[in-house]
């Protein structure tokens, strides 16, 4: 009876356990981090990690590094669509892109792309013709954003031509559009039962949950009709053994 009673203790823990491994956040409003996301330092016993990419959580927040950029600041993710949107801790979206390079990474931009160079100039444009990235300019150079066949200004240097998903513009405000990424595992047999497996895991933990709850309403039952019986029979052979003795 003790036995039982530890062994569904130890198995619920263990139900608790596995789903809190897996999904897990860094504060209350922040996105659910599950595969192919993971906190780092938080390792799972369950299953091999290696595909997946780490987050931070700091201060409350979730962030992910990337080191030709830096920090951003995961807003959210999309699990569905493979989306994930972050902002700028800087609010210069043109910086990021400027610099932000996902060649060696498993992501890339979310949306389509067009190339665009970066010119760094000594005077300023013309406003009519050029819009200058205010979070890019410095005390005496003005950055802009053209297209790749521009003929470039006598007082400008191109700086950089990328692709990206737009040129500047002050009526998309900086964070509210443009800096989602997808994101593509490497396409190995491994990683492909391993992802099907964490999304059994993932679906199925309101399943698991109530099959358990049903295990052990059944294992109750069946004990105390048990214990029940064992105490009927010793009363009926000691009434038995009296009347014998008697
Ligand atoms: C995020 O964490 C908080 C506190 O630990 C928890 O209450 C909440 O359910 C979690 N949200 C998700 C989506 O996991
Ligand atoms: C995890 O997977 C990688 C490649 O997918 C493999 O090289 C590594 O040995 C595995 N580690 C363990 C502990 O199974
Ligand atoms: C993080 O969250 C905890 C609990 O919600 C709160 O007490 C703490 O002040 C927060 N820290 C920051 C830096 O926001
Ligand atoms: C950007 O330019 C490069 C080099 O000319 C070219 O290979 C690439 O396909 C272009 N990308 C886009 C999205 O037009
Ligand atoms: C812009 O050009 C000036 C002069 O060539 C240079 O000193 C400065 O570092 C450049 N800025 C960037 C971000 O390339
Ligand atoms: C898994 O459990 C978490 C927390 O209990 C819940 O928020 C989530 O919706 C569940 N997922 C599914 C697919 O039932």
């Amino acid at each position: 009876m003790m036995d039982t009673f530890i062994f569904f203790i130890l198995f619920w823990v263990s139900i608790f356990q596995s789903i809190e491994v897996l999904n897990a956040n860094c504060s209350d409003a922040r996105p659910e981090i599950r595969f192919p996301f993971q906190v780092k330092g938080q390792q799972s016993q369950h299953r091999n990690t290696s595909g997946s990419f780490e987050l931070i959580c700091k201060e409350n927040t979730t962030t992910i590094h990337f080191p030709s950029y830096g920090n951003l600041v995961v807003e959210s993710i999309s699990y569905k669509t493979k989306k994930l949107n972050l902002l700028d801790p800087n609010n210069c979206i043109h910086e990021v892109f400027l610099n932000l390079n996902l060649n060696l990474t498993p992501f890339q931009y979310y949306y389509v792309l067009r190339n665009y160079t970066y010119l760094n100039c000594s005077a300023s444009l013309s406003p009519l013709s050029f819009t200058e990235i205010p979070c890019l300019r410095s005390s005496n150079y003005h950055f802009y954003t053209v297209d790749p066949s521009l003929h470039v200004p006598l007082s400008c240097t191109p700086v950089k031509t990328v692709a990206i998903p737009f040129g500047y513009s002050p009526y998309l405000s900086d964070n509210t559009f443009g800096l989602a990424l997808t994101w593509d595992l490497p396409d190995s047999e491994d990683c492909k039962t391993e992802h099907q497996a964490e999304n059994f895991y993932i679906t199925s933990n309101n399943t698991v949950l109530s099959i358990s709850i049903c295990i052990l309403a059944v294992a109750t039952a069946i004990l105390s009709v048990k214990i029940h019986y064992n105490k009927k029979l010793f009363h009926q052979e000691g009434d038995i053994l009296m009347k014998l003795t008697g």
